[in-house]
């Protein structure tokens, strides 16, 4: 608890991320809706940038593994065999004063629940724990009284299963294999809060990797997996101390998973949360969907002449806490000459823009003509900003601010000779760069994020 990021107060990045168009709270002019968040111009593009990376790393710089985008709406049939129907429900205290529910599992809940009350001279008392369904339930048709019953999907998972055999047959994988797929799921969740941490609607990013039904096996692939997650989210620029692993409690873990770890991240709201889990859930998913579908999911290798159902090892993470922790962490106040910089020292493949250009001076067209052709070039390639109001310090800081790592100041010199300022976010650190070596320039040092 003594890093970093749990001295940051959340009240400001949750400013900053209103205040600069990064997340906006849900049908805000209605009045809001509890549990949901809207992403605003900054937000969606940091939001695509974490997706991008992930699907990179996990699609694109690998051979053992092909992507997938399944719907939302399943047969209902699904969740009974993921046992979501039965299994998907929190154990539910309700307050015998104002009737409040809560997770029976949430300690710091419960105390500052009761402490509301004794404030009040009230004494607080908890109902016996009962189930809740988690899963969200909608509506299908259009006609009253033949509307059927669906669920919105509650994790992203199932959607990879039910199509293994469509994935084995059109793309002719071998195990092992894994399917990607990043999406949006649904919980109708007692208690969301703590900004985007827990909400009703958010996007999971998942895998699902497809092994060989051998114990040794099996588990090295797991460990694999554990720590390729835990290096993906320390290369993308969290630090290490505000990320560790955990194992489940033995009580905490589903009876079919074999091992279950999660990766956690020091947040300013109490301490240590989870980021990602990756299980090794066995053959539970694929034996349960050949059970309740009545479609043969088993795998025939063709080396070892053996037919068998594969087991699953599984990376699930949120793309909403991976954008929140990516936030938190990357949110620095630093003692400059002019007070504090505010700074967002985000990783630059995730930054919304990756460089912002400048005109020296708004009122001499020389300069805003020629900074404005070297903008409208780098934007064939790179997310860029423009910005000409007040003097260049404020230019700076606005930028510093949303994370922006270059800007570029377009002065006189550039109109003699062609080079421009390239100032660097993390160091302030200037230097002159030729207007016809920028994009080279600024494209290795984004890829290598320094
Ligand atoms: N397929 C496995 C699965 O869904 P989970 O631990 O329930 O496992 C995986 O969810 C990840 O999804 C979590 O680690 C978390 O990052 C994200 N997540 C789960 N519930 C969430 C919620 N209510 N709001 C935001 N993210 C959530």
């Amino acid at each position: 608890m003594s890093t970093h990021a749990s001295k940051i107060s959340m009240e400001k990045i949750v400013s900053l991320a209103k205040r600069r168009g990064f997340i906006f709270p849900g049908s805000e002019i209605y009045g809001g809706l509890s549990g949901t968040w809207d992403y605003g111009p900054l937000g969606v593009e940091l939001k695509n940038n974490i997706k991008r990376e992930f699907w990179r790393t996990l699609v694109y710089q690998r051979d053992d593994t092909v992507g997938l985008d399944a719907a939302v709406l399943m047969n209902p049939r699904v969740w009974e065999a993921s046992g979501h129907t039965e299994a998907f429900a929190d154990p539910l205290i309700e307050c015998k004063v104002c009737h409040e529910r809560i997770r029976a599992d949430n300690q710091e809940d419960k105390e500052s629940h009761e402490k509301t009350h004794r404030t009040r001279k009230e004494t607080p008392a908890w109902t016996e724990p009962r189930q809740f369904n988690l899963l969200m339930a909608a509506e299908l048709g259009s006609v009253e009284g033949k509307k059927s019953s669906v669920y919105l999907r509650g994790e992203i998972t199932q959607g990879v299963h039910v199509n293994f055999k469509n994935v084995l047959d059109a793309a002719w994988m071998k195990i092992p294999f894994g399917i990607v797929q990043i999406g949006k799921a649904f919980r109708n969740e007692i208690t969301p809060g703590n900004f985007t941490f827990r909400s009703r609607e958010f996007e999971q990013m998942e895998l699902q990797y497809y092994v060989r039904p051998h114990e040794a096996e099996s588990m090295r692939w797991f460990l694999y997996w554990k720590e390729e997650r835990m290096a993906w989210y320390k290369r993308l620029g969290i630090r290490g101390a505000n990320l560790r692993f955990r194992e489940h409690a033995p009580d905490e873990r589903a009876h079919y998973a074999r091992a279950a770890w999660d990766i956690e991240y020091n947040s300013p709201f109490g301490g240590w949360k989870e980021c990602e889990g990756i299980h090794h859930r066995g053959e539970w998913d694929l034996s349960r969907h050949k059970e309740f579908s009545g479609v043969d999911l088993s795998y025939f290798d063709e080396e070892a002449k053996e037919r068998f159902i594969p087991w699953v090892i599984e990376t699930s993470g949120g793309v909403d806490r991976a954008l929140l922790f990516f936030l938190i962490d990357a949110y620095r106040e630093e003692p400059d000459k002019d007070g504090v910089r505010t700074l967002l020292k985000i990783h630059p493949q995730l930054a919304p823009y990756k460089v912002a250009v400048f005109p020296l001076l708004a009122n001499k067209p020389d300069l805003v003509d020629r900074a404005r052709k070297i903008y409208t070039i780098l934007k064939s390639s790179l997310v860029a900003a423009w910005d000409d109001i007040g003097n260049i310090g404020k230019r700076y800081r606005r930028q510093d601010e949303i994370g922006t790592p270059f800007c570029i100041t377009v002065d006189f010199e550039t109109l003699e000779d062609g080079t421009v300022t390239v100032r660097d976010r993390d160091t302030m650190r200037q230097e002159r760069v030729n207007e016809k070596e920028l994009i080279e320039h600024l494209s290795d040092k984004i890829k290598t994020g320094s």
